[in-house]
């Protein structure tokens, strides 16, 4: 949400943070060791198997608050390759993630006595699944979890005395655990931060978890969205083997990664681990999407290009934007309204003399009979306003978060908004009805939910000021104008322990609800701070799903494990620097691990101002970005690709190739939401056992086989990269091959070269390109075979996935979709195809057209 007015205002803001952070205590001094720990008491089978105990705390502090006395432990090993461990007060019910949102078991219900203590149980001590055994040691109590197949501990609790880290901590408002490590494993996830390091966690750089609107430009502070997964990539004697570990908690938390050791400290909640055995990476995500939810599916057109920007000031310019992309010849599928549509800022409404609605539909005629899709934004607040039907209605079905007892007031671009409560069903049925009108309105074709983390312009409890406007100018504004009290004091506004929030350790309600107001059913906005924006693209999806049958699109700013079932994201608010768009390939990577893999950063930055160089490197990554658009903020200058020659030329390149690939992103799109594997993916995932790729953040895969390696500095024309051992060809040159021993090369990439390897034995399916992806789906398929370079002997694999793109669901059997197994051979000098069509045929193309019949055919 910065603009050149709120970077102005930053050094004050900067101020205010110092300010507020001496109010609150300042950066603690946090103790290492904050008890000693708890003891089992008790242990007994479950009759699912699993296992209970009771934990007694052994010596009480005050630290953080008094500790609570008697824990639950439910240990289960809920799946073949997943075993959950889940910690809670054993007396009281305490928050959790809402298990409707996240579907899962539930833990056995609290029980009133303690269970007997069965001897042999206690001294067993050791509970084993399939690949993941699970041990405890009684006192203090510690729990490891172990891979069967190798012996390798993954996760080890006990501080074993050693000063790193203390026991076991659960308080009401401060939990913390340790894990060890060994100092080899490297480790990804724990998201969402902008890593200046790359993608590999790196020791002693901060991991806070708490869904905040700070621009993505912040390193090493919690953003958007909170993922607290890991995933853990140790290589055993050559041998790679990865897992990951889950704790399901939506609670602000602090995580500190010291190399050797591992540890988090939260706010509230209770622990709910989950370990994902793997051993390949690709295993990992598979099984991690198996318990969060599948990716959602995307309509292939939102594999295409789009552009957006804030300060399209009325309908012309947006037609023209259309237009000449038309002009110069640059691939356009998207055409997206930030929130310069609305009347006043207002959700669903349309600015009556920027955006007429004839002439908008006109418009929108236009383009979608071209093929073309149009997405609007929208915020969670809902303007405060008597004569606004959205708000009467909101406010005539109590749908809002409330704080003492009336709807929460908040401010952001309509002025004093109140926020909808997406836990609460009533709000997701209005929120539903509200997104059909608007459609009956606006025939949009998919939505973009912005500011959900959510974000407020104020903090605390607050008034509408007695004789003043608010928004008190005009253009985006976010100057708090509203009467507001200082943030109180109460526990919950106040915790004792301090997250770093913000990097800056901002009390928590800082710019967001007020962490003392309430959702349904009493939820507290403490703990469900982190949900808002997954809670809100639940109801958005349930919403456009019910309208015409068609698969949804939602891009959503904020996210929490499990969104990406529902949504797309984009990184946020980047700066059109050199250092962002480095830093991009890392968040793209990581989302991709989160279960989120439609995901893309603005290309060119989101402000002040790309250079023209800076545009062109943009779009040769942009372009291989899962989802890749164009966006910039209000008072940027104009970015569209065709405002300079030279970005104009990169793109044609660099979008020509992404437009012929097409087929194949289809189909990596497909395997995610089948498999939770990542369209774009570090090199590990192909190559786990190259310790050489670990680390690697500046270069990316698309699938297993195609390798992207951009020029992310300035002023150059060559590019160093990796390449893995084996054979590998240049996508827009086949007849230049790298065969590598496993090596760095320089690679010439003057300013429009781009440089895309395709490894050995792929089949890669592509197309002809074109303007728009429904023409592009139209053109002749060719498949691009790839052996190791002089073979004479060797196979090669390869898959296609497609379907009527606009059904909700994608999957086999309905009739309307077809997946294709590729294969080929290579005997004696001469190649054999062959493909096993595993349903249907392709629809529209017939399989003659494309030589995908499931013959097979002898090439000398
Ligand atoms: C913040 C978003 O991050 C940005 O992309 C958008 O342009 C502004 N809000 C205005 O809606």
């Amino acid at each position: 949400m910065f603009s050149p007015a709120s970077l102005l205002s930053l050094s004050s803001l900067y101020v205010l943070l110092v300010l507020l952070s001496c109010f609150f205590g300042g950066v603690s001094s946090v103790p290492t060791k904050v008890g000693k720990g708890y003891r089992l008491i008790s242990a007994e089978e479950t009759s699912d198997g699993g296992f209970l105990g009771h934990l007694q705390v052994k010596q009480k502090n005050n630290i953080y608050g008094p500790d609570i006395p008697l824990l639950q432990l439910y240990v289960k090993h809920d799946t073949g390759d997943r075993l959950r461990v889940h910690i809670t007060d054993a007396e009281k019910q305490r928050w959790e993630v809402p298990y409707n949102l996240l579907p899962r078991e539930q833990p056995p219900a609290l029980k009133q006595t303690i269970g007997r203590s069965r001897k042999n149980l206690l001294t067993v001590s050791e509970l084993a699944g399939s690949e993941l055994i699970f041990s405890f040691t009684a006192d203090p109590f510690s729990f490891a979890v172990k891979r069967k197949s190798n012996g390798q501990t993954l996760f080890n609790s006990s501080s074993g005395g050693s000063d790193s880290f203390g026991e076991m901590v659960f308080k009401d408002q401060y939990l913390e655990i340790s894990t060890q490590l060994p100092k080899d494993a490297s480790l990804y996830g724990l998201g969402e931060n902008t890593q200046p390091h790359g993608i590999k966690l790196y020791p002693n750089d901060p991991y806070t978890l708490y869904t905040t609107d700070v621009s993505a430009i912040n390193l090493n502070t919690d953003l958007y969205g909170s993922h607290p997964v890991y995933m853990d990539l140790r290589n055993v004697g050559g041998e790679p083997f990865a897992h990951a570990v889950l704790l399901l908690n939506s609670n602000g938390m602090d995580v500190f990664y010291k190399g050797n050791s591992l540890t988090y400290k939260i706010i509230g909640g209770v622990f709910d681990f989950y370990f994902f055995s793997g051993p390949t990476p690709l295993d990992v995500v598979d099984q991690y999407t198996s318990f969060i939810g599948r990716p959602a599916p995307m309509p292939y057109w939102s594999l295409g290009f789009h552009q957006c920007r804030w300060g399209y000031h009325n309908l012309s310019v947006v037609e023209d934007v259309v237009e000449n992309y038309r002009k110069a010849q640059i691939p356009l599928d998207v055409i997206w309204n930030d929130d310069d549509h609305m009347d006043g800022h207002k959700d669903f409404t349309l600015n009556p003399v920027n955006y007429p609605r004839s002439k908008l539909l006109a418009f929108l005629d236009k383009i979608h009979n071209r093929g073309m899709k149009y997405i609007v934004i929208i915020d969670p607040g809902i303007g405060v306003n008597s004569s606004y039907g959205v708000y009467q209605r909101g406010i005539a079905n109590d749908v809002f978060i409330k704080y003492d007892g009336e709807p929460y007031l908040a401010q952001v671009w309509p002025g004093a908004v109140n926020f909808p409560d997406f836990l609460n069903p009533k709000t997701v049925a209005w929120w539903g009805d509200e997104i059909r009108r608007f459609h009956e309105l606006v025939p949009v074709d998919g939505l973009w939910i912005d500011m959900n983390e959510a974000s407020n312009f104020c903090s605390g409890k607050c008034t509408i000021p007695k004789g003043k406007q608010c928004p008190s100018g005009t253009g985006p504004g976010w100057i708090c104008c509203l009467d507001c009290k200082n943030i109180t004091k109460t526990r919950w506004d106040d915790p004792p322990y301090k997250i770093n929030a913000s990097g800056l350790q901002v009390p928590i309600g800082f710019k967001t609800i007020a962490t003392s107001a309430v959702h349904y059913n009493g939820v507290l906005e403490y703990d469900a701070h982190s949900l808002y924006g997954f809670s809100q693209a639940i109801a958005t999806h349930k919403a456009l799903q019910g309208l015409e049958g068609k698969r949804p699109f939602i891009l959503s700013r904020s996210t929490y494990v499990g969104s990406g079932k529902y949504a797309a994201h984009w990184t946020g608010d980047n700066k059109g620097t050199w250092e962002d768009l480095k830093y991009s390939i890392t968040t793209v990577l990581n989302f991709g691990i989160f279960g989120v893999p439609m995901v893309g950063a603005d290309i060119c930055g989101f402000y002040p101002a790309p250079t023209e160089e800076l545009c062109n490197r943009w779009i040769e990554v942009g372009a291989f970005y899962p989802f890749s658009r164009d966006h910039a903020n209000y008072y940027s200058p104009r970015q569209e690709l065709y405002q300079w020659k030279t970005v104009t030329k990169s793109a044609q390149n660099a979008l020509g190739m992404r437009y012929k690939l097409l087929p194949y992103l289809y189909t990596l799109n497909y395997l995610a939401h089948k498999s939770g594997a990542p369209i774009a993916r570090p090199l590990f995932f192909s190559f786990p056992a190259y310790k050489e790729c670990y680390g690697l953040s500046t270069q990316f895969l698309l699938g297993s086989s195609l390798m992207v390696s951009p020029v992310l500095e300035q002023g150059k024309t060559s590019v160093k990269a990796l390449f893995p051992p084996g054979s590998w060809y240049n996508l827009f040159d086949m007849t230049q091959t790298i065969v590598s021993k496993g090596q760095y090369f320089m690679l010439d990439a003057p300013l429009h070269v781009v440089n895309v390897h395709l490894y050995q034995n792929t089949i890669l399916p592509m197309q002809q390109g074109g303007m728009i992806s429904k023409e592009a789906r139209m053109t002749p398929f060719t498949l691009i075979v790839t052996f190791p370079a002089g073979a004479s002997e060797a196979q090669a694999k390869g898959n296609l996935y497609l379907d009527d793109d606009e059904l909700p669901e994608m999957k086999l059997g309905n009739g309307y979709s077809t997946y294709v197994d590729l294969y080929a051979t290579l005997k004696q000098g001469s190649v054999k195809i062959w493909s096993e069509v595993q349903e249907g045929q392709i629809l529209g193309l017939g399989s003659k057209s494309i030589g995908l019949n499931d013959q097979s055919d002898e090439h000398k």
